[in-house]
């Protein structure tokens, strides 16, 4: 099916990075009841289209009718959330919410569900990742979901802001959401 397909086309570098966020994602899921598999093939699948050329992913989200916005233009590695979740969607594979999850992955975004938040947080915090407050944001995570997602929000503005980027309008959007709790 699509997925393994898609995985046997990166490079072993990300799959090994999908492999580990596919079992952060079985982790959390046992810490908070979600549904272990769904789980499991949100994390596998969420980085397919992540090594598509910038061009290439303008073109793979104009074919499957994707709409963008200013940010996705400037940086089109932004749109591979969006077409990995529209491949597995056209593919009849996965669950709304895990096509939700997918297309978040990258920015988060106000209204996520449970699947969704766990998904931005394994995605920041699976073991190959090296940053000083990885394993603490693993294991805040594990305790609480929400407070684990709203605190890799908070890691990221950071990381974001020490490089001089701009955070995406859903992040911001996110953000609030967190602390309006
Ligand atoms: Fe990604
Ligand atoms: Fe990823």
């Amino acid at each position: 099916m699509i997925v393994e397909e898609r995985l046997g086309m990166l490079t072993p570098h990300r799959r090994g990075h999908s492999e580990r966020v596919a079992e952060v994602m079985r982790s959390l899921a046992e810490r908070h009841h979600l549904e272990p598999q769904d789980a499991h093939l949100a994390g596998l699948a969420h980085d397919l289209a992540r090594e598509l050329p910038r061009p290439d992913l303008l073109a793979e989200a104009a074919r499957l009718g994707l709409a963008w916005g200013l940010e996705e233009e400037e940086e089109p590695v932004l749109l591979h959330g969006p077409i990995a979740a529209k491949w597995l969607e056209a593919a009849g594979v996965g669950t709304p919410s895990i096509w939700s999850a997918i297309r978040y992955h990258t920015t988060a975004a106000p209204g996520l569900d449970p699947l969704g938040r766990a998904l931005f947080v394994a995605d920041g915090v699976e073991p190959g990742r090296r940053y000083e407050t990885r394993a603490m944001l693993y294991d805040l995570a594990h305790q609480d979901l929400d407070a684990g997602y709203c605190a890799v929000i908070e890691q990221t503005l950071t990381y974001l802001q020490e490089k001089g980027l701009a955070p995406h309008p859903d992040m911001m959007e996110a953000l609030r959401e967190c602390h309006s709790r």
